[in-house]
């Protein structure tokens, strides 16, 4: 064999046997490298006479070639071999359970609340707001629950020490800002978080009203009356809903009424439920909302949205809303 043909199986040789692509790089110096072997020859070529050179330089040139050739033969077969290894010990297994992708839900009382804002919207009534911290003025006085008044003390008040502001107690005081900033007809329902220093299984010191306003020429009781039983049948889903109207108090109204709805219990007896305070607006407070009383009359109500979603989802304690128990919250999904 020739000695340079013994080169080219000497670096067969050696590509074959490294495992790895830094040991191929390792065995490629040995021939192509600075000092390799093929590189001596090169150098050799110098000593050579002029006739001689020409030829010699061509077959070392393509034993260069051909080691080369085996050089990146040898390297690919390595790179694959790894990515084989790799794909076998990663292999999936296609047996196992897939991970769920858990989708979250509305809560109850956002979902009661969009039913009951969908329902009034197609009685023609808009959604309004209102600050959650309330002045002392549109949270009381602006709706003739005066600061002497014992009224107040039916509601147990988070005041904000050292100024004139409150926890809103209720929903009301958005009637006053809403008639203040519009004018009538109004027609408008605002759905919002109320807080009072109670806590029990029918109380909790943060709940939900739905006050409601219909402000317009003519505006009397019946309305009143029309419009709710129309929103029970539609939220409660029946139209034998016995709807009752009680007298009562509210200072902001005159007359007032509680609103109580029948309802059929397992035993087959029927009792009543209170769901709402209302009344015809007191002309003082269509006065302090900015609207004349002789021309305009109204009718206002604030439901307990919490205590429409017990009815309606058949809930026993209203502590279980807003305990967090994913347990509870999952039946709504
Ligand atoms: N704001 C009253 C409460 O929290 C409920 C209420 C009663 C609202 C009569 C009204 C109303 O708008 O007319 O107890």
């Amino acid at each position: 064999m020739e000695p340079i043909d013994k080169i080219v199986a000497d670096a067969a040789g050696a590509f074959d046997a490294a495992a790895t692509v830094p040991d191929l790089e390792q065995s490629k110096s040995r021939f192509l490298g600075k000092s390799g072997a093929l590189t001596e020859l090169l150098k050799g070529l110098g000593k050579l006479s002029a006739e001689e050179r020409p030829k010699a330089g061509a077959a070392i040139n393509e034993a260069k070639t051909r080691v080369e050739a085996l050089l990146q033969a040898r390297r690919e077969a390595i790179l694959a071999a790894e990515l084989d290894a790799r794909l076998a010990a990663e292999s999936i297994d296609v047996t196992l359970p897939g991970r769920r992708q858990s989708s979250g839900g509305l809560h109850p009382i956002s979902r009661a609340q969009e039913t009951i804002e969908r329902l009034f919207a197609s009685m023609g009534f808009s959604v309004a707001d209102g600050p959650e911290i309330e002045n002392d003025f549109y949270n009381f006085t602006a709706l003739r629950m005066f600061p002497d008044h014992p009224s107040r003390s039916m509601q147990d008040t988070f005041y904000v020490a050292d100024s004139d502001k409150v926890l809103r107690t209720q929903t009301s005081p958005v009637q006053i800002r809403y008639m203040q900033s519009h004018e009538p007809p109004i027609r408008i329902i605002c759905p919002g978080r109320v807080y009072r220093c109670d806590h029990d299984a029918t109380h909790s010191p943060m709940f939900h009203q739905i006050e409601g306003l219909w402000v317009d020429e003519g505006i009397s009781l019946a309305d009143l009356k029309g419009t709710i039983m129309q929103f029970c049948r539609a939220f409660f889903e029946r139209d034998d809903i016995g709807i009752r109207f009680r007298p009562s108090y509210f200072p902001f109204v005159e007359p007032g009424v509680e609103i109580d709805m029948a309802w059929e219990r397992k035993d087959g007896r029927t009792t009543y439920l209170e769901v709402a305070g209302a009344g015809v607006v007191h002309p003082d407070v269509l006065r302090n909302g900015g609207i004349d009383p002789e021309k305009y009359s109204g009718f206002a109500f604030g439901m307990g949205l919490d205590r429409l979603a017990m009815i309606k989802y058949g809930v026993n304690d209203l502590r279980l809303f807003f305990d967090n128990d994913l347990k509870f919250l999952r039946q709504f999904r």
